[in-house]
């Protein structure tokens, strides 16, 4: 069984390509060889700016990735910043694109960070919204979550769509810069109410052990009911 992370945030621009970079050093330091996904991306004008830093990251951490070209990392891109059901005018996705795109990608490594676009409940087509791809791929999930006020309904609303579908996931905190007010405004509920939380940059090296964890308990679970 493959080793895959989807990577889906509270909304857009939270970070999630900014915590798949982090986590690519992290699985790297662990020994492992690392790949990155990126299965659309929209909002692109010349080269897919996702796609591209991911690739470029990840091809200094395992140079074998070297033979893979933009279009390997990025299957889907439109020239709108929009949803993708928008912005590919409600074609049909064809999830056999994605499945053979992965299968090149993972012949060079042993991990790979899946970047979604945008959250949980962005619609591709008339059919599948971004949390199907986590079921489809079979991957586990991290929710990147946001610092600012709000981050309780954001992260419990994403968490509660995960929870439903019955995925296996995890969830980080990624704070920036005048998310001070943290501490007080938000961290208290968190404390008391989930027993590991980890923080983007503070964290990397016990979230990459805790998503690996995550994998293997997920992978042994599907043998068991195999047997
Ligand atoms: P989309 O893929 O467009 O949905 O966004 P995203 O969720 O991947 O967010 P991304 O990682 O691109 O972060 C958005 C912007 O904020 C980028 O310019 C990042 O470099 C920046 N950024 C994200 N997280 C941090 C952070 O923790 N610290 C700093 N300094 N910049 C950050
Ligand atoms: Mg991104």
């Amino acid at each position: 069984m493959s080793q895959r992370i989807f990577i889906t945030a509270t909304n857009t621009n939270v970070g999630k390509t900014y915590t798949t970079i982090q986590l690519l050093e992290a699985f790297t330091k662990m020994g492992l060889r690392v790949g990155v996904y990126k299965p659309i991306e929209t909002g692109v004008n010349g080269l897919p700016a996702d796609g591209s830093l991911l690739l470029k990251h990840a091809q200094v951490l395992n140079p074998q990735l070297k033979a893979l070209r933009i279009n390997d990392i990025v299957s889907l891109s439109c020239s709108l910043p929009a949803a993708p059901y928008v912005a590919n005018k409600g074609k049909k996705i064809d999830l056999n694109l994605f499945d053979h795109a992965l299968e090149k990608i993972e012949s060079l490594c042993d991990i790979v960070l899946i970047e979604g676009a945008g959250g949980l409940m962005v619609p591709l087509d008339e059919e599948l919204m971004m949390i199907d791809l986590a079921h489809h791929f079979k991957a586990t999930t991290l929710l990147v979550t946001h610092c600012k006020l709000g981050c309780i309904n954001d992260t419990l609303l994403s968490i509660n769509a995960l929870k439903q579908e019955n995925l296996p996931y995890l969830w980080a905190f990624n704070c920036r810069s005048g998310d001070e007010s943290f501490t007080q405004t938000s961290l208290p509920y968190f404390k008391t109410h989930f027993n590991s939380l980890y923080l983007i940059g503070r964290d990397n090296t016990a979230l990459a052990q805790a998503l690996l964890a995550k994998i293997r308990q997920e992978n042994i679970q599907e043998s068991v009911c195999v047997i």
